[in-house]
């Protein structure tokens, strides 16, 4: 399954740190080595970053809201190997006017051969820009098209406030192509800019520093914002809309519609002291501010790790910060994922398992060992489940994924998340918490702004923890983890304290129906969670009505054990919770929960795939395209 690393010779002036800027961040320009196992190199882009990579990229963008289009220029620094004549970039369906070589003092129009070429990768631009030297700059006009699978336009009925539009984007895995025209592998990474202008009064923002004032166009304005670290191209992302903003401490502070804002600010209020607990664990959070932007539920994913400003789903909002772990998760990622990137979409573990693990410690030291051993019993109980389902042999469980099982997509069957945490607390657990911290922090920090990979974590774990005793190596089993499927042997088991009561009033409800309404009410979301988990699948009428009375779940504001309740009920065939599932399918686009309830109706013969596809007729035109993409396959009867 492992291939083996073939050095790809790159010049040092190409190499993946190529466009590091040392002085920002008080390390050497070159700690880490060069990427050159053959496993860093992406099947799901067309750049040949070996040849030509892009180390900079400068939008120059317009909104227009009214054809759903984003037009202007994208001008690229790009870095050539001597006797390179092109620099291969990708796209997904840009309408590319032209491209001009501004190397030289003179402007120079430059031939495009944009291969046509429309698989799920797009296509390959090929910008052939003849011998020349190392450092070019390009220019590229160009439109995304309305129907660029990165951006969602909300229509206003789709956002709080009802009465202006809005727009957001999701880059990961693979969309960034579709409305910007760079190369769009995680292996690479580029600072960028962008200059972009939105009628007014929407404001915009972006994932990286807004700079200078707000330039006033008339009807329009400008913002201006800046990435001055190398990342990964997935991670530039953009919302505007009528949004407002609260400062929560002295470096986060969260965005949203004015009507959103006050619970939004209210469930991120804890932000500020998880940016701390952070650094105490793994060291300096390196992007200046923390912010967020709570998006209105169309957004597909419960969160997004966009650097500076996290994309949120309003769904998380419970009242009582129950659910904010999610935030934990993505400011975790400023350390796994944008610090020390997947080289490749099939190592994302190394961003989401990592993270995962992140996120509870972050969970342990802000709420303490309770909420966090009950989070990862939930999380291991769902890698158990996740496993089962897929079958112990089959190669999409192991944590690196071999080629050519799994698209860009396949990190999020949870296995990677779950699992890779499990990986991470097993070596947690074997050496010691102060020895592995010890050894997670110099990870991060000597592959701080650089991609990586399976065969990298591997050698490091080697290196700097294993250092050569077999007997520790043999404890740890690190190869099986990484490439084997099913779940290791040495695996750390969750407390079994985590759930003990709830566990035993989940077995006197399945024996006699006796619900617990007394102890629900003091209950935590995650013992919440896995009571729903924990209640027979095969319900009565009768039984589900007196459930939820006795729990008042149909009436909950958390929509993580509303969801449970919903997809419970619709397994049931229940009639009466039926306007229920209908409201939430209307409104909120997340996929994680989009997707199961439309699965959960059409598994249930004639009555439920009527249902299905009558909402689905109405909801599928206010949803992401990540979001319809999963429901088409759904309704197609592929799952
Ligand atoms: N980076 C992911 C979202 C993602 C993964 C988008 C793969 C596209 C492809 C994000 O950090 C994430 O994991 N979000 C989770 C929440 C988390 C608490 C598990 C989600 O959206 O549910
Ligand atoms: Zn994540």
């Amino acid at each position: 399954m492992r291939r083996i690393a073939a050095a790809l010779m790159l010049p040092a002036s190409l190499s993946a740190c190529a466009s590091v800027d040392a002085t920002q961040d008080n390390r050497p320009a070159m700690v880490a080595p060069v990427l050159t196992s053959a496993d860093a190199s992406d099947p799901f882009s067309y750049a040949r970053p070996q040849e030509a990579r892009v180390t900079r990229v400068d939008l120059d963008l317009a909104l227009d809201f009214a054809t759903k289009t984003v037009s202007g220029t994208a001008t690229l620094d790009v870095l050539a190997k001597p006797g390179t004549n092109a620099v291969v970039l990708d796209s997904k369906g840009l309408e590319i006017r032209s491209v001009t070589d501004l190397t030289t003092g003179t402007p120079r129009p430059l031939v495009v051969t944009a291969a046509r070429r429309d698989d799920d990768k797009g296509s390959p631009v090929v910008v052939g820009f003849g011998p020349g030297p190392e450092k070019r700059r390009i220019a590229i006009a160009y439109t995304a098209p309305a129907g660029a699978e990165a951006l969602q336009w909300l229509a206003p009925e789709q956002t709080a406030g009802k009465v202006h539009p809005f727009l957001f984007s999701q880059g990961q895995p693979t969309l960034n192509r579709t409305w910007i025209p760079t190369q769009d592998s995680p292996g690479i990474r580029q600072t960028w800019r962008a200059r972009i202008t939105a009628p007014k009064p929407l404001t915009v923002v972006m994932s990286g520093l807004k700079v200078g004032e707000t330039e006033d166009l008339g009807d329009r304005r400008a913002f201006t914002f800046e990435m001055t670290k190398p990342v990964a191209p997935y991670l530039i992302a953009i919302a505007a809309g009528d949004i407002a903003f609260q400062a929560l401490g002295p470096r986060t502070g969260v965005w949203a519609e004015p009507a959103t804002l006050k619970a939004a600010a209210y469930e991120t209020a804890d932000t500020e002291k998880m940016v701390a607990v952070a650094e105490k664990l793994y060291g300096p959070y390196r992007w200046g501010r923390y912010d967020m932007i709570v998006l209105p539920p169309a957004f597909p994913y419960g969160g997004m790790e966009n650097p500076t400003l996290t994309f949120l789903t309003p769904t998380f909002i419970a009242g009582d910060r129950s659910l904010n772990g999610l935030v934990a998760h993505e400011l975790a990622h400023s350390w796994s994922g944008n610090l020390v990137t997947n080289a490749n979409w099939a190592d994302s573990w190394l961003n989401e398992g990592v993270t995962s693990y992140f996120e509870n410690r972050i969970v342990e030291a802000l709420y303490g060992p309770r909420r966090a051993r009950q989070e990862a019993a939930l999380s291991f109980a769902d890698m158990e489940t996740d496993i089962a389902e897929a079958g112990a042999t089959n190669p999409e469980t192991a944590l690196h994924l071999p080629e050519g099982v799994a698209g860009p997509e396949a990190g999020l069957t949870g296995v990677i998340y779950d699992k890779g945490a499990v990986f991470m607390r097993t070596i947690e657990q074997t050496v010691g918490r102060t020895r592995f911290d010890d050894w997670l922090r110099q990870w991060f920090d000597n592959h701080a702004f650089q991609p990586a990979t399976s065969a990298m974590i591997l050698e490091d774990l080697n290196r700097n923890l294993v250092r050569g005793d077999t007997a520790l190596a043999n404890r740890l089993m690190l190869e099986d983890w990484i490439y084997k499927p099913g779940i290791p042997a040495n695996a750390a088991q969750p407390d079994p304290a985590a759930f003990a009561e709830v566990d035993a009033a989940a077995a006197r409800y399945a024996a006699g129906d006796a619900t617990p309404e007394a102890a629900w009410v003091g209950w935590t979301t995650a013992e919440r969670m896995r009571f729903m988990a924990k209640v027979p699948q095969d319900r009565s009428a009768t039984q589900l009505a007196s459930l939820d009375r006795a729990l008042g779940l149909s009436r909950t504001g958390n929509n993580e054990v509303l969801f449970l309740w919903l997809k419970l009920a619709l397994a049931n065939r229940y009639d009466p919770a039926l306007p229920l599932a209908e409201r939430f399918l209307s409104t909120v686009g997340r996929r994680k929960f989009v997707a199961p309830l439309f699965e959960t109706l059409m598994g249930e013969g004639e009555w439920g795939r009527a249902q299905a596809k009558r909402i689905y007729a109405k909801t599928r035109s206010s949803y992401h395209a990540v979001t319809s993409s999963a429901v088409d396959k759904v309704l197609a009867g592929g799952k």
